[in-house]
């Protein structure tokens, strides 16, 4: 069945109708083309599809888009500023924490969750938090280094 569905997204607030057996990162990339939402396992094992929902991360590919109405959503499209990168993407790029970058909008998406919650991180709190969140091409010293990079940005 199909029914209309009301969103904020990144700040703007859309309505659209979705089957319900529509997933949100079904809707998040066909209907409104928000390209750094990307599916890899499709069953919630790596983290690729991540968004934020009411701030935190979860699996799009997971979530069906109609029980979702009415919640905010942050994808990677929200965070940065225009033509200017976000701190956390500028850390992972200076950091080289990204080969591909296939994974890379869930990493960072996750990465702004918990430096919202826990401003310092140790490196046993970033694994845990991330440890949801694959990457088959960089390695994962360099995103650590990354997330304490971005700390520091963030800091001022
Ligand atoms: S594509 Fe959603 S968790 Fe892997
Ligand atoms: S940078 Fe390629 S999968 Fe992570």
């Amino acid at each position: 069945m199909k029914r209309e569905i009301h969103l904020r997204v990144n700040q703007r607030d859309v309505s659209l109708v979705a089957d319900d057996a529509d997933t949100l990162l079904e809707v998040l990339r066909d209907q409104l083309k928000l390209w750094s939402v990307r599916e890899s396992c499709g069953v919630g094992a790596c983290g690729t599809c991540t968004v934020l929902l009411d701030g935190k991360p979860v699996s799009s590919c997971l979530l069906l888009a109609a029980r979702v109405s009415g919640q905010t959503l942050t994808t990677l499209e929200g965070i940065s500023d225009g033509e200017t990168l976000h701190p956390i993407q500028q850390a992972f790029v200076e950091e080289r924490a990204l080969q591909c970058a296939y994974c890379t909008p869930g990493f960072v998406l996750t990465v702004k969750s918990l430096l919202e919650e826990n401003p310092a991180p140790s490196d046993d709190d970033i694994r845990e938090y991330l440890a949801g969140n694959l990457c088959r091409c960089a390695g994962y010293g360099e995103i650590l280094r990354a997330v304490h990079l971005a700390q520091e940005k963030l800091r001022g």
